[in-house]
């Protein structure tokens, strides 16, 4: 799977620019999910367009509440996001970890309340430059794995995100990838006792030129794209030919 994360970029015209161009040059296959996430205001004008196209990209949204006792100011509910279209929804990525001091708990209530909804979390983890130094890549992915549940197995993504390859320009090199990708999908089935494997896709700096390299090996089944989506006719490219 291909998925487009636009972080708070857009406005209403790049996001029509953006399906217009991406509606001439790509070329959807059944078995290759194409994953739109825009910013969350842009979700409604993004599926109008998509329907309106008949193009058969997906919607994900890169919010969802976890706290659905209350209407939260600024809450964004995964009702409101399937009422809008949505299918998949970005959980945990770095920047809102660190930005909105996301925690564990924050984490599995989003996660269960996707599931809930019939939405896939993309659940993303990655250790950083520090951690990466120190060798404590695994400890800390481990944490983050922890908190994924058997029952959790069957409808959600991992992306795999090594934070200081994220908007860098630095993506991490393929024996890195493959190595943690074997890792995450190992974990996962000594820690939810199975033996089916979850798909674990990569992010960080994906671009025109590595994504042929990276997707190219067997551990890594889609990627997680951010500032390199933007580009359409870039990212119709790297979908179509990866
Ligand atoms: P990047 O972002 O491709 O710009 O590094 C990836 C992401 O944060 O999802």
């Amino acid at each position: 799977m291909i998925i487009a994360n636009w972080k708070m970029n857009g406005s209403k015209d790049l996001i029509k620019d953006w399906i217009t161009s991406v509606s001439e040059n790509i070329k959807i296959q059944d078995e290759k999910e194409c994953v739109f996430c825009p910013p969350v205001g842009y979700l409604n004008l993004s599926i109008e367009l998509i329907k309106e196209k008949e193009l058969g990209i997906k919607l994900g949204s890169q919010l969802i509440e976890s706290n659905l006792s209350q209407p939260l100011t600024g809450g964004v509910s995964p009702e409101m996001l399937v009422d809008l279209g949505c299918e998949y929804a970005i959980i945990g990525h770095s920047e809102q970890r660190t930005y909105y001091n996301e925690n564990d708990s924050q984490l599995i209530n989003k996660i269960e309340a996707a599931i809930e909804e019939n939405i896939k979390p993309i659940y993303c983890i990655g250790e950083n430059s520090e951690q990466k130094k120190n060798g404590t890549k695994q400890e800390v992915l481990m944490k983050q794995l922890d908190l994924i549940k058997s029952s959790y197995l069957s409808h959600l993504v991992v992306a795999y995100e090594p934070i200081w390859a994220i908007g860098t320009g630095e993506n991490a090199e393929v024996s890195h990838i493959n190595e943690t990708h074997a890792f995450i999908k190992e974990y996962i089935k000594t820690i939810s006792n199975t033996a089916n494997e979850i798909p674990v896709v990569y992010g960080g700096s994906v671009n025109l030129n590595n994504y042929k390299e990276i997707y190219s090996s067997e551990l890594v089944n889609g990627l997680l794209i951010g500032g390199a989506s933007l580009e359409p006719i870039n990212f119709s490219i790297i979908y179509n030919q990866s």
